[in-house]
């Protein structure tokens, strides 16, 4: 019987993060405002804690995750890596499957390997409230579960396409305490903002990090925080335990390294906790093609340019080194809607620049149709947003079979679909389709998103590509 599990103990959970920003060739260029200046850690002091401002910055290769924090993330922690045998079949590939699954934690995906840090930290600090936004409501859900896990409040600006097309994420907000309401909202300055010149907007991820910047900032007690999901170095950072789990169940597996690396990437978070521990690999010298994937229909690492940006749409957060669509992109509605985002996280976006990661982007249509091969064959229904990862390994397999090469790929299972059941019913209905930007409309939302601000420079070694 060929081996489909590759299981660890509560004490193979990696006792330190891995930050990528020690190992970049060229390092990352800093946050700026509008007019250029360099954002010190007290400006940032508004919006974040200092202890997480300060990781944000760290220099250190390798930093201690807590032991209180360990603890938390045990609870769910290691994750399985599970080898995709039937998948392998069906495609009649030579290639070997493995996929990192975390779909298992409590709120259906990665998102609280950051979520349960990023709450702790702020509980440390002495912050009462944290106040964010959520796309597909992955990342809000993991939010409310972590503040209820330390004893913190939560409030969650949902993206409103979203919030009307997955009402039980909602739900699962309320039932760990949280409070959720959709965006934009008329809760907030910008809110009222966004409503006012586009009362139909679907909404985005970026309009809704301004309501919960916004709403953090305002209470000027100082007791609420924002939680970001994704894009941050110190997200980046809290997600590399799934990469570095990753390595030790592929030796289990006899794997010396994999020839590919696959996750999909919305603000990079998922695809850098699976893949940065493998580019410190590469960058020492192993041959891996590491590549992130993102839909058609927002491609910011695959069209966009290397730039200066903002995080949000109402410009409140500092200027990003980043790919970028421009902050005034409004993605269209489809269902993956962790995906949805202008940029991508500079440390991510930098990685390109060098050559070190080769991304991809797919159509909704054939990320629907690998989600539908993949829980007819593996079983699982996933989320739209790990449909992309799919759809990258149903490719690269595909490949290795024209090939004749026995391939190693790992991909990452970043999160379960079964709330997000409206999409799939939607693709058996004929009611989706790809969408690719008209040129038209892609350099509009650019000049008018990047006009007068700051460039940057997107320099690289050149030694990858
Ligand atoms: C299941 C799943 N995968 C991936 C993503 C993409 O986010 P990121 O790129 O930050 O990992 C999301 C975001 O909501 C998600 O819910």
């Amino acid at each position: 019987m060929i081996e489909q599990k590759f299981p660890l103990r509560d004490e193979d959970i990696p006792r330190q993060w891995y930050n990528l920003a020690a190992d970049l060739p060229t390092p990352l260029e800093p946050l700026r405002t509008p007019t250029g200046e360099l954002v010190t850690p007290d400006m940032m002091a508004a919006i974040f804690p200092m202890n997480l401002i300060e990781q944000d910055a760290s220099q250190e290769r390798w930093i201690d995750i807590p032991e209180p924090l360990l603890e938390l993330l045990a609870s769910y922690r290691p994750a399985p890596l599970k080898r995709a045998v039937r998948l392998e079949k069906a495609l009649d590939t030579p290639a070997k499957i493995y996929y990192k699954d975390e779909s298992t934690s409590p709120a259906g995906s990665h998102k609280p390997n950051t979520a349960l840090a990023q709450a702790w930290y702020n509980k440390q600090f002495g912050t009462k409230r944290l106040t964010t936004e959520t796309g597909a409501g992955q990342w809000g859900s993991a939010l409310c579960y972590s503040c209820a896990q330390v004893g913190l409040e939560c409030k969650v600006f949902m993206v409103r396409i979203s919030y009307d097309q997955k009402p039980y994420r909602k739900i699962l907000m309320e039932t760990w305490g949280g409070t959720c309401i959709p965006s934009p909202s008329t809760e907030t300055e910008a809110g009222r903002r966004f409503l006012e010149q586009y009362p139909d907007t679907p909404g985005s991820l970026g309009m809704a990090i301004s309501e919960a910047v916004e709403a953090a900032v305002s209470d000027t007690s100082g007791e609420t925080k924002y939680s970001l999901g994704s894009v941050l170095n110190h997200v980046m950072l809290h997600q590399t335990i799934i990469g570095q789990e990753a390595k030790k169940q592929l030796a289990m597996a006899g794997v010396k390294k994999p020839d590919i690396v696959i996750g999909c990437a919305g603000g990079g978070s998922n695809f850098a906790g699976l893949a940065f521990p493998f580019v410190n690999d590469k960058i020492h010298g192993d041959e891996i093609t590491i590549i992130p994937v993102e839909p058609q229909s927002c491609p910011s690492l695959t069209k966009a340019p290397f730039t200066y940006d903002f995080g949000d749409t109402a410009g409140m957060t500092p200027l990003l080194p980043m790919h970028t669509l421009g902050h005034n992109f409004v993605a269209p509605p489809l269902h993956a809607g962790g995906l949805r985002y202008h940029g991508m996280a500079p440390l991510v976006s930098q990685a390109v620049v060098e050559g070190l990661l080769e991304p991809m982007s797919i159509p909704q249509l054939e990320c629907y149709a690998a989600a539908v091969q993949w829980a007819r064959t593996e079983g699982p229904i996933c989320a739209p947003e790990t449909s992309h990862a799919i759809a990258a390994t149903i490719r690269e397999a595909k490949k290795a079979r024209e090939e004749g090469r026995e391939k190693v790929i790992l991909f990452g299972y970043s999160g379960h679909g079964l709330l997000d059941l409206a999409g799939y019913d939607a693709y058996f209905k004929g009611r989706l389709e790809d969408y690719e930007i008209p040129e038209e409309e892609f350099r509009k939302a650019l000049l008018s998103s990047l006009e007068g601000l700051p460039k940057a420079e997107g320099k690289k070694t050149g030694k990858w590509g």
